[in-house]
Order: structure tokens, then sequence, then C-alpha cells
């Protein structure tokens, strides 16, 4: 087994974390006791056009609060020119804080809407990691979908469309000082919504458990995590929308996304971006339909601790962990067939062997990604897993 406790353990977490159906309406009670009364609010369009219960929690601030100025996300994946364009929205106005509710494009929007408000100039300036020299205003997450993990890591990602990759504004400073988990937020999420985010979670969580820089400390999120997605996309693929299948998969999506902030990703998270800029294939999709594949490489290349995953939760396991490790890769792969997500990249628009190329050429860019995986990963492996699929 993998000695994964280092010499010197570290796991950040800043963001305090508040779970409960329907306590988005205690909001102006939590930013209350921080003394944040003038906010920057910026809403996700598709929830506000289809779940009524947002309608709720805005006039409920507005009503309790000095004043809100709302930004809404109209972009699935914010550009750099996007973000520019609508900093316009909160610049006249003195703010405490900025709150986003949405999924992780628009909790994204408001980490960079944050960081421009104390940060001059063009958004693409802060770029990259460790741009931004001046402490933002506080970010206060809701998330409207369980997936990405933004409402407690410092990461936001924008589209630089004159490069054509995604990129993000990286800095210390973006951590979320709050997040709220309410799952009626989630009411409104179609089963390719929930599939999509809860799958991202899941490559997450799993990158996160083999990746060489797991600690001893994000294994106690990576494996809980997974628990949660394991049981709640298992839920969601038999047509259970329950509230406590909705807590298990936010829940699940928070801990899978400080796992990973404090471990480092792996093989499927860093392909999911050449699919995505290229193919439009959602982030969470893309990661998945690779993971199979990375988990038997994997095996068979000696790395068997995913056999400890598939005995957390089958009945079926056999104790030995190669079996289970590879067990566990066919469940996975029939998990995302019943949850309607192709299992081959052709079901993605992938057709030819240029268009494969392409994927390896773009994957090439995230190199420190592939570093983190428990056994070599290298240009010729790259190359065999997407001519795999
Ligand atoms: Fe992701």
């Amino acid at each position: 087994m993998k000695n994964y406790l280092k010499e010197e353990v570290r796991f950040v977490m800043r963001t305090e974390q508040v779970i409960g159906d329907g306590i988005a309406l205690n909001l102006p009670d939590h930013l209350a006791a921080n003394g944040w009364r003038r906010i920057g609010l910026v809403l996700d369009s598709g929830l506000k056009q289809h779940n009524p219960y947002l309608s709720e929690v805005v006039e409920n601030l507005e009503k309790n609060l000095e004043s809100v100025h709302i930004v809404v996300n109209e972009m699935a994946e914010p550009t750099y020119d996007y973000l520019n364009e609508v900093k316009d929205v909160f610049a006249p106005h003195d703010l405490d804080c900025v709150v986003g509710i949405g999924g992780g494009s628009t909790l994204d929007l408001a980490k960079g809407l944050a960081t421009l408000k104390s940060n001059p100039g063009d958004a693409i300036q802060y770029r990259g990691f460790g741009k931004v020299t001046q402490p933002p205003l506080p970010v206060v997450a809701l998330p409207s979908t369980a997936g990405t993990g933004s409402e407690v890591t410092p990461y936001a990602v924008f589209i630089d469309t004159e490069a054509q990759w995604k990129f993000g504004i990286n800095s210390e400073y973006n951590y979320p000082r709050l997040a709220l988990y309410d799952p009626r937020f989630l009411d409104s999420c179609t089963l390719p919504i929930f599939a999509s985010a809860g799958l991202d979670a899941m490559t997450h969580t799993l990158e996160s458990f083999a990746a060489k820089g797991a600690t001893l400390l994000s294994r106690v999120h990576s494996i809980q995590a997974f628990k949660l997605l394991w049981e709640g996309l298992g839920s969601l693929a038999e047509g259970d929308r329950s509230t406590e299948t909705k807590i298990k998969l936010l829940v699940g999506s928070g801990c899978a996304g400080a796992a990973l902030m404090n471990s480092g990703a792996g093989p499927s998270g860093a392909l999911s971006y050449p699919l995505g800029v290229y193919f439009k294939v959602p982030h969470g999709i893309a990661g998945s339909v690779f993971l199979p594949g990375v988990i038997r490489f994997n095996v068979e290349n000696g790395y068997t601790e995913y056999g400890q995953l598939y005995a957390a939760v089958a009945e079926d396991a056999t104790g030995d962990e190669a079996t289970d490790a590879l067990r566990f890769a066919d469940e996975l792969r029939d998990l995302c067939a019943k949850l309607g997500i192709p299992t081959s990249l052709e079901g993605f628009g992938v057709k030819d062997d240029e268009d494969r190329d392409q994927i390896i050429e773009g994957a090439f860019q995230l190199e420190a990604a592939f570093a983190h995986n428990p056994v070599t990963f290298g240009p010729d492996e790259i190359r065999k897993l997407v001519y795999s699929l």
C-alpha cells in the first residue's frame, strides 16, 4: 500500500460550510453576522428561469439588505471578455461582498467579479496562478448543481477566446468565505445536468484518491465523497430525486472539491479540457468517459487501491484489491451508461484520427495533471487511451 501519510500533512479548507433544506432563506442572517449589507448578486440565468425558489430567496435578500445589485450569468462557460463586460454592473457601487447562486460557472463568475472589484483593469491580466495582488471582496457561494466544488476552491475558470483555451484566475485570495448547500436549488436540475455535475465530482474524488499528492487528510474527504456520490448517483439513475439524494450529491461534490485542491488532479480531468474546448462536451461528462480506462491502466500497472473504494460500497467485493478495482472500472462504466452518458468518444462527435490527435495535443498542455497519476502516464499512454475509446 502506498504510504500516503507524508512527513508533513497540510489540509486547507478556508470556507465555512452550512448545509440544510431551505437554508438559503437564512442568507441575510449569515451575511449580517459578517457585517455584509450591500451585496453584488450573481445569478445563473437557467436557474432564474426554471427555479421559483430562487425568486423567493432573491426577494428575501432585497427585503432584508441595504442594497442588492444583480448580474445574471447568461453564459454556460464565461469568457474573459464577458467578465470584462459584466464587471461594469458592480463598478459604480460600494459592495461588502459578492454572492453567487448557480452552477460552477456562475460561482466562478462571482469570484472573478469579486476579484475585479479591487484589482483594476482587464480581466485577462489576472489569468494564471497568483496574479491577483489585492484581496478581492469576500465571496459567498450557493451551488445549484452538485459538481465542481467551486464553492470551496480558489479556482475560477474562464475561456480565453484568443487562445481558445480555458484558463483560471487562481489565487489564494479566491477561496469563498461561506458556502450554503441548499438542496432546493437542485429541484430544477434535469437528469443530464445532474449526471454531468455528479460525474465531474466523481472524477475529482477518484483522481484525488489516487493522486501522488494524496494525504491521510485528503483521503478522508476523497473516500467519504466517493461513498456519497456513488450512492447519490446510483439513486439518481433509479429515478430518485429526493432531498436526501440531493444532499448526498451536494456534500459529496463539496468534499471532492476539497480533496482535489489538497491532493492534485489526474489524467481524466486533464483530458476533459480538450474534449470540452474542441467538441463542446460538458466538463463533467468529458472527464467521466476517460475514468474507467485510466483506472484499468493504473490497475494493469500495479496501482490497485481503487479496490478499497469498491469494497466500501459493493456487497460482491472479493477482498482481492486488483479484482475489485477492475470490477469497479466496469461498474463505473455501467453507471455512466445508466445515466445516459456515452462511454466512447464517437458518442461525443469525435469522428476520426485527426479529431483524436487534436484531443491528444490539447492534453499535452496539461502535463502537470498527468504527473499526479500514481503510475507513469506519459504521451504514449495518453495516445493509447484516447485511441482505445
Ligand atoms: Fe472538474
